[in-house]
């Protein structure tokens, strides 16, 4: 289970407002679970830990076995945003960042750029692996993941045969609608459906998630296990729930206190993705109406060479929310030297996370000193089912935290701005009138 606290923040703000930010904060939570709130058709995603069906699991379960017996090291997995960042985030923090264990695929991602050379450098990867692949977009026509699902359907196609190709091409999108959705059904891909009532980014415990994370050999039962245990814990209203306490803490920085910057520290490198897919969570769902928190993200103690200097003594407006781990997974001792020219005997005997814990104390002490408020995150350590439940958590204190800010979690309208720019420059059909408008303004040759 997750647990926060906020004391680090306590010398920053007075006791009187962090009580009126929590009673601000258990109302959002009212809203949010009175479903009363704007974006109310999108609250799937609340229920989502027990709503997951056997037949769900052990599909996604089919797949993987399908393509181990097809010998498949290598899984496409295509889509942008919440349709990828979820599984980026649970495979980067849960499989060994050096060494692939035996049978099992590696997981790449495409469809989240439109980059020319990481599209051919990643072919290159297919064609010398057994590769199969995941398509997702809720929409079904995100440009992004339609380019690069063109590319590999073609590939996959002339490698492996058409026949084949449809069982190496499994579609994860809408029920209904959407191009995915006809050309699945035309071709005979294997689906799975993103429910109506749950966004992209709000989306890694359905299919969206949990296909990607269980081809890459974990344990999404126990992923489910864990956000269930969480959600639990978070039905129960008051001052000290903990989506309630960060909500409340981070709308006060924000509001009262100016500070407009909010950084998701790690101190494990595993980690660097869940900092990307919170920034998307909170990005998304709060920065609209002018208001909001900008969500930035630092790995330690890497960043403390760099990024420290700036976090300590530069312009006074951010936070930090600290991702705490609270045991290591592994066991590394640093031994004694005789010579001890790196002057490093002190530490012989001590284990390389009582260095990076005390490293992570030192810094807290530092940047409170240096101006810095600062809250922790807590998890016992990296694995399935915590990190279910840290999904959960950081998902539900978004509700809270958007509807406490005064803003709907639940859409992005900002985002079609740069799409229809795009749109008129690359010239796609009903978008002529932009094109000449948007001539006006830039200097390019199209
Ligand atoms: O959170 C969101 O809704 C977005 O980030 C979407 O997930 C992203 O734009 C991809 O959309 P789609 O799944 O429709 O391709």
């Amino acid at each position: 289970m997750v647990k926060i606290n906020v004391g680090g923040c306590s010398s920053f703000v007075k006791d009187a407002d962090y009580k009126v930010y929590v009673e601000k904060a258990l109302a959002a939570y009212d809203v949010l679970q009175g479903g009363q709130g704007a974006g109310n058709d999108f609250l799937g995603w609340k229920t989502l830990p027990v709503d997951v069906k056997e037949d769900i699991i052990s599909s996604c379960e089919a797949v993987r076995d399908d393509w181990k017996s097809l010998g498949v090291n290598l899984v496409l997995v295509i889509g942008i945003g919440g349709s990828y960042l979820g599984a980026r985030c649970a495979i980067e923090a849960l499989s060994h960042q050096f060494v692939r264990p035996e049978g099992v695929p590696q997981v790449v991602f495409a469809g989240n750029n439109l980059s020319e050379e990481y599209l051919a450098e990643l072919m290159d990867l297919a064609k010398v692996r057994n590769t199969a692949c995941i398509v997702i977009s809720k929409s079904g026509t995100t440009t992004e993941p339609a380019v690069a699902f063109r590319l590999f359907k073609e590939y996959i196609e002339n490698t492996y045969g058409k026949a084949e190709a449809s069982r190496r091409i499994v579609a994860i999108t809408d029920a209904v609608k959407g191009a995915l959705k006809t050309l699945s059904t035309q071709e005979g891909y294997r689906t799975f459906i993103v429910p109506d009532n749950v966004g992209g980014r709000f989306s890694v415990l359905t299919p969206v998630g949990l296909l990607p994370i269980c081809v890459a050999g974990f344990d999404i039962r126990a992923m489910l296990k864990g956000a269930a245990a969480e959600r639990e814990a978070l039905l129960v209203r008051g001052e000290e729930n903990a989506a309630v306490k960060y909500a409340a803490m981070r709308n006060l920085l924000h509001s009262e206190y100016g500070k407009a910057i909010e950084i998701m520290v790690t101190y494990n490198p595993k980690f660097t993705y869940l900092s990307e897919w919170w920034k998307q969570l909170y990005g998304e769902s709060e920065g609209k109406d002018g208001k909001g928190i900008f969500p930035a993200s630092v790995t330690n103690t890497a960043a403390l060479h760099s990024m420290g200097q700036f976090i300590q003594e530069g312009t006074r407006v951010m936070f930090e929310t600290v991702i705490n781990i609270e045991n290591s997974n592994r066991n590394v001792v640093i031994g004694s030297d005789e010579q001890n020219l790196d002057q490093l005997n002190y530490l012989a005997g001590k284990n390389v996370e009582h260095c990076n814990a005390m490293a992570q104390l030192g810094t807290k002490l530092a940047h409170i000193d240096g101006g810095v408020p600062q809250m922790e995150v807590s998890i016992e350590r990296i694995n399935e089912e915590n990190l279910g439940a840290i999904f959960y958590f950081f998902e539900f204190a978004c509700g809270v935290s958007a509807y406490t800010l005064g803003v709907n979690p639940f859409n992005q309208p900002g985002v079609e701005a740069y799409k229809k720019n795009m749109f008129a420059l690359l010239r796609k059909p009903g978008f002529e009138a932009q094109t000449e408008e948007i001539m006006k303004r830039v200097d390019v040759k199209l």
